[in-house]
């Protein structure tokens, strides 16, 4: 007993000589997660789908770390495909990866197009699988690897006029348990993280209607909406070896929000 309990040291938290993929880390939740991965000593590779890349580049390079970047869309399968090749003609290897990038439409119910219904599955469920596939067979080569997918509070509960967000952030769990099952035996940790309401540029027209903003802070019994810092902690430990026994699950960061009736 008292051997397995002197393995444990906080180096276990520590990313350094890692590589992680973030997808859409040039903004929002993405750019929180890859910062505190570079504070934690790993280098990044980005997926972007805007040009807009420089505010990511300076958090991370000042932090001595290097981040690699590559333009485009992954609802196309062939990009995909290149971003795994990029990161591995970058770097090597891929130690992590956070399937981060998303994206809702909102329109009412009985006339919500089929486009969009395709549009936001594509982007919040069959990018996630297939760029997770490809990564998967590149972390199996080498026995070890983190999957890290973001669900939502969306994950457990819906709300009005988008609703295959809510359906691909349902799907994220399911899928979050299958490749566990699928890649937990070469070494490979498959866990989600399931942000509640965190104020970000994307929430900014949703929080100015007061009527909705204290409709959500009232459920949160952190009483307030998170913040880009809440979501780090989390992000680094189940990317790093503290958190190789845990596989096929998530974390809710959400202030207690999915508590609340
Ligand atoms: N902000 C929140 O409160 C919140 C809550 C729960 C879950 N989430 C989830 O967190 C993730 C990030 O959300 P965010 O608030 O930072 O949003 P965001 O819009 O700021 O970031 C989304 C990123 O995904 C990228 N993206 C969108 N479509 C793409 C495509 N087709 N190909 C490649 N990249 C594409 C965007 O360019 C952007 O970089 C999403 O999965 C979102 O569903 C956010």
């Amino acid at each position: 007993m008292k051997v397995s309990m002197s393995k444990f040291s906080l180096n276990s938290f520590s990313l350094e000589g890692k590589v992680a993929i973030v997808t859409g880390a040039n903004q929002g939740l993405g750019m929180a997660y890859a910062l505190a991965f570079a504070k934690a000593g790993a280098d990044l590779y980005v997926p972007h789908f805007t040009d807009d890349i420089e505010d990511i580049r300076s958090l991370i390079e000042q932090e001595g770390r290097r981040v690699e970047f590559i333009k485009g869309d992954l609802t196309d399968r062939d990009y995909v495909q290149k971003v795994v090749e990029g990161c591995i003609e970058c770097y090597g290897k891929i130690d992590i990866l956070v399937n981060n990038a998303g994206a809702s439409f909102f329109a009412d119910f009985l006339d919500y197009p089929d486009s969009a219904w395709q549009k936001i599955i594509d982007i919040n469920l069959n990018s996630v699988y297939y760029l997770s596939h490809e990564v998967a067979k590149k972390m199996v080569e080498r026995k070890s690897g983190k999957i890290i997918n973001i669900g939502s509070a969306l994950s457990f509960t819906a709300d009005k006029r988008c609703p295959p967000y809510a359906a691909a952030k349902h799907a994220i769990l399911g899928l979050t348990k299958a490749f566990a099952n699928e890649l937990g035996e070469y070494n490979i940790q498959t866990n989600a993280i399931c942000p509640g309401f965190l104020a970000t540029d994307v929430n900014k027209e949703l929080r100015a209607d007061k009527a909705f903003y204290d409709k959500i802070t009232n459920r949160i019994p952190a009483g307030r909406w998170g913040e880009l810092f809440d979501i780090m902690g989390a992000a680094v430990f189940l990317a790093s070896s503290a958190s190789n026994y845990i596989n096929g699950t998530f974390i809710n960061i959400d202030g207690g929000f999915t508590t609340t009736l």
